[in-house]
């Protein structure tokens, strides 16, 4: 039985998930079966890495995803609308819909997921977090009877990739970012990649799944590696740290019963341990480390970003849809996504951040004098926070200091009391760098 796919957008994914349809062979069976119906594009006339009968072509999408031919709508155009609305009206015409877009699911994915219910239809998303990795379906599933504790991760890969290169090479920022979007990692907007974005959105959808409902994505605490400094990062090493985008979901202790949960999720520059299992994650590789009971500690590795890795999830989901479709022909409807139907779906409220605890690195400009790190460390002292390591690095500038603090775990409240108190010391200049360790 052929599957009809329609593709909204053949840019760097949709022209990877057009090449493997084009390619069944040494495949899965299935992947033969799957015809290529309708292709939605921005401009007829752009030259493109595959080559597509022209009639395939149109610049209208809903011509897509109405076309009785097409029965799976596959949506790699990316940005909100219009993927939202045609995401929205391939359910209401009862066709399941594959999709690599996480800034919709992040933001509207509850009301994507109730109007899938509402149908009865399947809305994938492997392709939306970790490139090629599959972590949602072991995330929905596989891991579906722990308490998860945390799930954080390495989930930019161009984010991952500049500092990989500028750790390892010292190359400069902007080569490796042009070099990252040339790559086809970065976004179309490479600003949602370097200012945290991108991964905000892929942690909100993986706390949603590890808890079970719906995070508010715009209340994500979000800082990305764009105001960043070469020096802290070569500071973090001499410290035994590497610097690392992460993004982290957990649940507060002792508050995950009773109808709300309550999540601690952030996305920020972190200084890991070089031993930590992220830290090694270099490249445009992603990670996700998951932290449930019983089960441990679980870390999913591979590629996040480019074509291949992401139309690898893609096709992935098509075919577990055409798997279906297959087994369930002449029954009127497929069966619901099991955990859809069990009607899981509940709110999920973000913590105050000030109530968090972390440890931190923060790296001051002071005068060079007797008594300034005496005075630093009571400022610290009288806010009730604990320091693990006070060094003082020579500077270019004479009569200047640079000194670095690492703090153990600390309430974030205390500490930005503290760091107030430094700010208004005479004898420091400014806090130059302000970070959050593992
Ligand atoms: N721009 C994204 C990244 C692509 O760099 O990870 C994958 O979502």
């Amino acid at each position: 039985m052929t599957i009809g796919i329609g593709l909204l957008g053949l840019g760097t994914v949709g022209a990877g998930v057009a090449g493997i349809l084009a390619t069944p062979s040494g495949r899965h069976p299935l992947v033969a079966e799957l015809d290529l119906r309708r292709v939605a594009v921005r401009d007829l006339t752009r030259l493109r890495p595959v080559e597509l009968a022209a009639e395939l072509l149109t610049t209208n999408p809903e011509a897509v995803v109405d076309d009785p031919a097409v029965d799976i709508v596959v949506e790699v155009m990316g940005g909100l609308e219009p993927a939202r609305s045609l995401i929205l009206r391939a359910i209401a015409a009862g066709k399941p819909v594959v999709t690599a877009n996480k800034a919709v699911i992040a933001r509207y994915g509850e009301e994507i997921a109730a109007a899938a219910a509402e149908q009865g239809v399947y809305v994938l998303i492997e392709a939306a977090v970790g490139g090629g990795i599959p972590i949602i379906e072991p995330l929905k599933q596989s891991l579906g009877a722990n308490r998860i504790q945390r799930v954080s991760g390495i989930i930019n890969g161009t984010t991952n990739y500049i500092l990989s290169r500028m750790a390892a090479e010292g190359a400069a920022y902007a080569d490796v970012l042009a070099e990252a979007q040339r790559l086809g990692y970065a976004e179309a907007d490479p600003a949602a990649d370097v200012q945290g974005g991108d991964a905000a959105d892929k942690i909100a959808i993986l706390a949603g799944l590890a808890y079970g409902g719906s995070v508010p994505r715009a209340a994500i605490p979000t800082e990305g590696i764009d105001r960043l400094e070469a020096r802290d990062v070569a500071y973090a090493a001499q410290l035994g740290y590497v610097v690392k985008l992460l993004a982290v979901a957990q649940a507060m202790p002792n508050l995950n019963q009773g109808a709300e949960q309550l999540l601690d999720v952030r996305v920020h520059p972190t200084l890991l341990p070089k031993a930590h299992p992220l830290a090694g994650v270099n490249g445009v590789n992603n990670a996700i480390l998951v932290e449930g009971d019983p089960v441990g500690q679980v870390m999913f590795y591979g590629p996040g970003a480019g074509a291949g890795p992401t139309a690898s999830a893609v096709v992935a989901d098509i075919l577990n849809i055409a798997g279906i479709r297959q087994a369930t022909a002449g029954s009127a409807k497929p069966p619901l996504d099991p955990l859809l139907a069990a009607g899981s779906w509940r709110a999920c409220r973000l913590v105050d951040s000030a109530e968090t605890t972390h440890r931190n690195y923060v790296r001051l400009r002071t005068s060079d004098e007797a008594g300034v790190i005496g005075k630093i460390g009571t400022c610290f002292g009288e806010a009730g926070v604990s320091i693990q390591s006070i060094v003082q690095f020579e500077t270019q500038s004479a009569g200047d200091a640079e000194i670095v603090v690492i703090t153990h775990d600390v309430c974030e409240a205390n500490f930005r009391q503290a760091l107030a108190a430094i700010e208004a010391l005479a004898d420091v200049q400014a806090v130059a760098a302000c970070l959050r360790t593992l």
